[in-house]
């Protein structure tokens, strides 16, 4: 097959990771007998150096044009003054909106070689394998009037956060059908105590589960499923969620597994969006340009894109088995290096995922 990719490093480890995970891609190719075409865009804190804007014109043309996306992370302390108008964070929400990339696959899955990296005991982690799907174009992220005023001298900011039912449907049977496929239950998690956005995500939630009744449904409120991720993260299969509890909640089950460093991304719209692939972690400034980092939870992002965006779900699986493989021999970079072993750096992972792709 064909197929064109579009990579947007972006800042921080963004571009040193990325780089790994084309070589994988360009290995996967090779054995395969894929044509890849990349195409490199700017995007993040250095588009805004460069540019002024944090998503040029010219990259989301590329992204729009392509066959799916690969981004490694955007921010970084040097544009994150909270007075700046222009945020790298900014392109991100505007390219997930104009991919209309709904849905964010986030799985959370203990590899066993690295067991011992989560500071939960292992017997709560065994069992771990979740898939979180997070609400990804609306919410609190895109809600208006957002904005900040002076109001009798003082500083005021506000955020809305709505939801309108076909928003909250469309999710809901992404997660659904991820469940059909999986153990079959889906966890919706809102705060519908308090937020009448949450009511209305609830009410329509019951009516998708009421479509599915060989899927076994719950609603917990997100306060408490921040505590059953630590007391008992097992139990949990498909959970679904709005923008802003899923970005908090992936971010604490990421630490079920011990590492962020390891955990992909995907995310999904209507069968005509580009999907957009990525590592849930951020730029990691303090380790940028050091070589250092984990470049596995991109390698998996692209095992994402194979599956999700070109079909490829046997050399998907193969990347997949491969990153265990090499975890299984022992390799660690840094972030998962216990006292006593080598830790080998960004790009010798990538080789050595390459090597056990063969
Ligand atoms: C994530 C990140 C982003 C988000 C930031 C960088 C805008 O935290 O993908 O989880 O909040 O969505
Ligand atoms: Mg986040």
């Amino acid at each position: 097959m064909e197929a064109t990719i579009t990579l947007l490093p972006g800042d921080g480890i963004g571009p040193e990771v990325v780089t790994e995970a084309q070589k994988v891609l360009t290995a996967v190719a090779a054995k395969h007998n894929h044509t890849f075409q990349f195409r490199e865009g700017l995007m993040g804190g250095i588009a805004i150096d460069q540019t002024g804007n944090p998503l040029p014109e010219e990259t989301l043309g590329m992204c729009l044009d392509g066959d799916a996306v690969l981004l490694g992370a955007v921010g970084g302390p040097q544009w994150s003054d909270p007075t700046a108008k222009v945020r790298p964070e900014q392109g991100l929400l505007k390219l997930r909106k104009s991919l209309g990339v709904f849905a964010n696959i986030r799985p959370v899955k203990v590899f066993s070689a690295l067991a011992d990296a989560s500071p939960l005991r292992p017997e709560r982690v065994e069992n771990v394998d979740i898939v979180f799907v997070r609400e990804l174009t609306g919410g609190i992220y895109f809600g208006q009037p957002q904005g900040r005023e002076t109001v009798n001298g003082r500083r005021a900011g506000y955020d809305t956060m709505r939801y309108d039912e076909e928003e909250i449907r469309r999710v809901l049977e992404v997660a659904f059908r991820l469940a059909a496929q999986r153990q079959g239950k889906v966890t919706s998690v809102d705060k519908a105590n308090v937020l009448a956005s949450s009511r209305v995500w609830r009410e329509v939630a019951h009516e998708v589960a009421a479509e599915h009744p060989e899927i076994e449904f719950e609603d917990v409120l997100v306060d408490a499923m921040a505590m059953y991720l630590i007391n008992r993260p097992g139990d949990f299969d498909v959970v679904v969620t709005g923008n802003m509890f899923g970005d908090i909640l992936s971010d604490e089950a990421s630490m079920i597994t011990g590492s962020l460093g390891m955990l992909p991304s995907a995310a999904l719209g209507g069968p005509d969006s580009v999907g957009l692939y990525e590592p849930i972690h951020g730029s990691a400034p303090d380790i940028a340009g050091q070589g250092i980092a984990n470049p596995l939870a991109t390698i998996l992002s692209a095992a994402m894109l194979l599956r999700s965006s070109l079909g490829l779900s046997e050399a998907a699986a193969e990347v997949e088995t491969a990153v265990a493989q090499v975890l299984a021999n022992g390799y660690r970079t840094a972030d998962l290096a216990k006292e006593g072993d080598t830790a080998v750096s960004t790009r010798e992972m990538g080789n050595r995922v390459v090597a056990s792709l063969f």
